[in-house]
């Protein structure tokens, strides 16, 4: 048996031995965040302050930059005596524990030609759902299955709005653009993951998308223009061409409205008449923030541009702590923690 201390709390869990911190901190009740329990996306990326933990298989979302900074994944994590962890998660954190909810689709319209905006009714609730710019839900389908999707929208509203990225073979999306009626009452599980912005620092904030991964970041962004954010902002959107830059308008005026936020949009295949950025978004990125090491950045998109961002940002001196992102990684099997309400 062995301690986990938890940096910024006065939580201590014990793990058994052959348990992961994971397992561990789920059988005592413990609001840790995770996703696919299987070394792929990092959303329960955790940095070892102090002891030792043996890092089961050489999992794909640990860069070795990540893992020469000491963070681990506590899904296959397991500790070798007693281990303190910082997980770079705010108090409010611990307070949103993952449920099931129903939802009722009040809204469903085209945004890109291959992206469909989803809105949905949260139920009247004492406890209504709360949760913090940046996290995703898991939809659960008739067949058992699940499929993730990030919340568009900030908290505090009684509707959720979803990006969905429709795919020929996707079967989720397709279901929803083409056969799905609205009223249609959706099952879903949130609010889940650990991408949201931390408000420890003073450091301009640098965020990345790819396509639908815009979704998350407007989520911060909103919540950052509402609070009245004075860190200096700049969102860059990769996309291919101007027509799947769904939100670009909307996007326009926000930035104009907020005098500390910078909105690039960055064409890979860019129309003859396109006068913006072009290329690869995170090619962009150090193109444009040549000293991103003395930022805080936030990504969020298809796998193989996290992986390019992660790679080229450590490289330019950023440190992984100060790198927080979430992988679109395709639906894996995951495994429900949530109690229904
Ligand atoms: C934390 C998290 C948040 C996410 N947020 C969003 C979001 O806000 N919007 C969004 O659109 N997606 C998001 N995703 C990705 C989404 O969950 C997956 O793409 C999911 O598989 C889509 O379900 P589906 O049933 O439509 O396709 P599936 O039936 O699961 O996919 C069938 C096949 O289609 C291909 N495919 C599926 N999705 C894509 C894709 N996006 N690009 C290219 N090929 C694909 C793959 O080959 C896959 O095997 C997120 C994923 C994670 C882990
Ligand atoms: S990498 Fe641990 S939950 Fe996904």
């Amino acid at each position: 048996m062995h301690k986990v201390y938890l940096a910024n709390s006065d939580t201590a869990f014990d793990v058994s031995e052959g348990e992961t911190i994971l397992a561990a901190a789920q059988r005592q009740g413990l609001n840790l965040p995770f996703g696919c329990q299987s070394g792929t996306c990092g959303a329960c990326r955790a940095q070892v302050t102090q002891g030792r933990v043996e890092t089961l298989g050489e999992p794909p979302a640990l860069s070795p930059a990540e893992r020469e900074a000491g963070f681990t994944l506590s899904c296959l994590a397991r500790p070798m005596g007693e281990v303190h962890l910082d997980l770079h998660l705010p108090g409010a954190f611990a307070t949103l524990r993952p449920q099931l909810w129903p939802a009722r689709v009040i809204g469903k319209c085209w945004l890109a030609h291959d992206v469909i905006g989803l809105s949905l009714r949260l139920p009247q609730s004492e406890r209504p759902l709360r949760w913090l710019a940046g996290q995703y839900l898991d939809v659960l389908t008739d067949d058992g299955a699940r499929r993730s999707f990030s919340i568009a929208n900030a908290s505090g509203s009684e509707l959720i709005e979803l990006h969905l990225r429709v795919v020929p073979g996707g079967r989720f999306a397709n279901w929803v653009a083409h056969d799905m009626p609205l009223r249609t009452i959706l099952r879903f599980e949130a609010p889940l993951g650990a991408f949201f912005i931390r408000g420890d620092t003073r450091r301009p904030m640098v965020f990345m998308a790819g396509g639908t991964g815009l979704a998350p970041l407007r989520a911060m962004l909103q919540e950052c223009v509402q609070r009245g954010e004075t860190r200096p902002m700049t969102l860059f959107w990769g996309a291919r061409a101007q027509r799947d830059l769904y939100c670009d308008a909307e996007l326009r005026e926000l930035s104009e409205r907020c005098p500390s936020l910078r909105y690039v949009p960055v064409l890979s295949e860019p129309d003859a008449d396109w006068h913006g950025a072009r290329g690869w978004v995170h090619e962009e990125v150090l193109r444009q923030v040549p000293d991103i090491a003395g930022h805080e950045l936030y990504m969020s998109g298809p796998p193989p541009m996290i992986e390019a961002g992660k790679r080229a940002f450590t490289e330019a001196g950023l440190d992984p702590a100060r790198m927080y992102y979430d992988s679109f990684e395709y639906a894996y099997r995951t495994f429900p923690v949530a109690n229904a309400p």
